[in-house]
């Protein structure tokens, strides 16, 4: 029996399944207050496109402007927190018999809302990394002032983020590849689509024989290729899942 939102197909396959791929995008922490990529440039970064910032030029050219665009990123995700569409697919991970969660966002909340074992196609917010030799290292503080330098080469280190123009972390590439390929179903959620190679995976998991389904505000590139398009906030079709699936279950 379907929910009120949610396509009995959808359910039922879900149901079935045993691989469930989750690839979310900034949609799915929209109602945590955070803006989507493509809202992030607010107030008083609004002179500036991502393609200015999100960048290793950027960063050489000036290392404190990227810098302070990130602390104010790290202050915003710090201050909120996880939203129902977060816990709703932490539960449903606990309830599936397997699940990848592929997240190209970098603001940690899933795993702050119980979602171990992440893939995090785009990095984290909370990382440092230094672009000269590759040093990693935490960044939980969000107030630091200055790019700090690396400890092993003495160059300034940047936020542990992928920029425009840098590789995706290989594990997570491959990971995320393989996670499809092997998926009996593919759920992107709150993901524009636009960005490769991330939004690829959809059509690997569809070309593998999986179902897909999008879970979005609005239909985007990747709606075509899905089995199943349920429109609405993530915050109301993830929980709506969750109540289909796991509080009627036998
Ligand atoms: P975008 O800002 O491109 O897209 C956000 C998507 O979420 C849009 O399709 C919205 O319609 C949808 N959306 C917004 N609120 C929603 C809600 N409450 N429920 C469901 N859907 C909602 O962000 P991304 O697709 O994540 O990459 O962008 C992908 C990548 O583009 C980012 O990770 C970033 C950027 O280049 C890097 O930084 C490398």
């Amino acid at each position: 029996m379907a929910s009120a939102t949610l396509p009995a197909g959808l359910l039922d396959a879900l149901r079935q399944a045993g691989r469930v791929v989750f690839l979310t995008g900034s949609g799915v922490s929209a109602e945590s207050g955070v803006p989507t990529f493509r809202d992030a440039l607010t107030g008083l970064w609004s002179r500036f496109r991502p393609e200015e910032l999100a960048t290793p030029e950027a960063f050489r050219r000036d290392p404190q402007l990227v810098w302070d665009w990130y602390r104010e990123r790290r202050r915003q995700v710090a201050a909120v927190m996880p939203n129902p569409a977060h816990h709703a697919i932490a539960a449903l991970q606990a309830w599936l018999p397997e699940t990848l969660l592929v997240t190209q966002n970098v603001d940690g909340l899933h795993q702050r809302a119980g979602s171990a074992d992440t893939v995090e196609f785009h990095g984290n917010l909370f990382s440092n990394r230094c672009r000269a030799c590759g040093h990693e290292a935490p960044q939980l503080d969000p107030e630091i002032a200055a790019p700090p330098p690396c400890p092993d080469c003495g160059e300034l280190m940047g936020p542990g983020v992928v920029w425009f123009g840098e590789a995706i972390p290989g594990e997570a590439l491959q990971r995320a590849w393989r996670g499809a390929a092997e998926a009996d179903v593919l759920l992107a959620v709150g993901t524009s689509g636009l960005v490769t190679p991330a939004a690829a995976l959809p059509e690997v998991a569809r070309q593998a024989g999986a179902r897909v389904a999008e879970i979005n505000l609005h239909p985007t590139p990747l709606s075509a290729q899905a089995d199943f398009v349920v429109t609405g906030p993530a915050a109301l079709s993830l929980p709506a899942m969750v109540a289909a699936l796991i509080k009627k279950s036998p």
